[in-house]
C-alpha cells in the first residue's frame, strides 16, 4: 500500500484525458497534475527544448514525493523520456507504449494509423515501438499540428474542425488502416469529429486512457495502490493563468475545478 500521489504532466490540457481515466479506474488515488500552459505547445519545439522542459516538469512533481510519474504527453514521451529516463529512479511512464500494445492486439488487417504532433511523428518513436511489438504491422503516420490549438481553444466540433480533420485523415482513409492510435493526449477530445470522418468501425486508441490502465497494473503488481477511503484529492498546477485552465478544464473534466488550481514558476525547477 502506498498513499502518495500519482504525478502526471502534460504541456497543457491534454493530460487531463488521463486524469479523467484515473478518476474512473483508480478513484481513490491522490493526483498532482502539472500542465505547462505557459509553454504549450511542445510539439513544434526542438528536441533540446522539450528535454529541458520535461526535466523541469519531472523535478517539480518530484518535489511532492509522488510515487510514479505519468508523462501524459505524446511529444514528451517520444522525444524526451528516452533521453531523461536514466537520470531518475522514480517510475516514469510513457503514454505511448501501452497504446501501441493495445493497437497491436485489436488490429485485424495489421495496418495502423498514427496521429501525433509534428515532433512526435518526426521522432519516428511510435513506428519503432510498433515494429518492436510486431514487425509485420504496417504504419501510416500523420502529423496534425492544428489539432492541439483547436482543442486548447475549445474547437472540438463544428465546420472548421471537420474540415481540418478531413484534410489530415484523408491519407489514413486511402491506406485503409483499421486502427488509429491517438498518440497525443489532446486528440481524444476530437474523437467525435474523427469518427465522423473515418466511420464508426475504425478502432481509435486513446493513449491517455491506455497509460492509466498500465499504471493500475504496475501499482497493483508492486503493492503500491492507495488504500484511501473515498475519492482521492486532486491538485492542479499550471505555468500560466489559472483562469484559462479552469475554463478549458471544464471541457475535459466536465466539472468545475476552481479552487484546486495554482500557478507556479516552472523555470525554477
Ligand atoms: N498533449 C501533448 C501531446 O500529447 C500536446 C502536444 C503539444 O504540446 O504540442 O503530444
Amino acid at each position: 500500500m502506498d498513499n502518495r500521489s500519482i504525478g502526471i504532466f502534460d504541456s497543457g490540457l491534454g493530460g487531463l484525458t488521463s486524469v479523467c481515466e484515473i478518476i474512473k479506474i483508480l478513484p481513490n488515488e491522490n493526483i498532482v497534475y502539472f500542465g505547462d500552459t505557459g509553454r504549450v505547445p511542445y510539439g513544434s519545439r526542438s528536441v533540446e527544448t522539450i528535454v529541458k522542459y520535461v526535466r523541469q516538469d519531472i523535478n517539480f512533481l518530484q518535489s511532492f514525493n509522488v510515487k510514479i510519474i505519468i508523462s501524459a504527453c505524446g511529444t514528451a514521451s517520444s522525444v524526451a523520456l528516452p533521453v531523461v529516463k536514466k537520470d531518475y529512479e522514480i517510475e516514469l511512464m510513457s503514454v505511448l507504449e501501452p497504446s501501441f500494445i493495445k493497437a497491436s492486439k485489436v488490429t485485424i488487417n495489421k495496418k495502423i494509423g498514427i496521429l501525433g504532433t509534428e515532433r512526435t511523428i518526426k521522432s519516428g518513436r511510435c513506428v519503432e515501438i510498433l515494429k518492436n511489438i510486431d514487425p509485420e504491422i504496417v504504419t501510416v503516420s500523420k502529423a496534425c499540428p492544428m489539432f492541439v490549438p483547436l482543442v486548447e481553444n475549445g474547437y472540438v466540433e463544428g465546420s472548421v474542425t471537420s474540415l481540418i480533420v478531413e484534410e489530415y485523415l484523408n491519407v489514413l482513409k486511402q491506406e485503409i488502416v483499421d486502427t488509429i492510435v491517438l498518440a497525443c493526449t489532446h486528440f481524444p477530445l476530437l474523437k467525435r469529429a474523427i469518427k465522423n470522418c473515418v466511420g464508426s468501425n475504425m478502432k481509435l486508441i486513446d493513449s491517455g486512457k491506455c497509460v492509466v490502465e498500465h499504471a493500475k497494473d504496475f501499482l497493483k503488481a508492486n503493492n503500491m495502490l492507495s488504500d484511501n477511503k473515498g475519492f482521492g484529492k486532486i491538485k492542479y498546477f499550471v505555468s500560466d493563468s489559472c483562469e484559462s485552465f479552469i475554463n478549458s478544464g471544464k471541457i475535459f473534466l466536465k466539472k468545475d475545478i476552481s479552487g484546486c488550481v495554482d500557478q507556479i514558476e516552472i523555470e525554477k525547477y
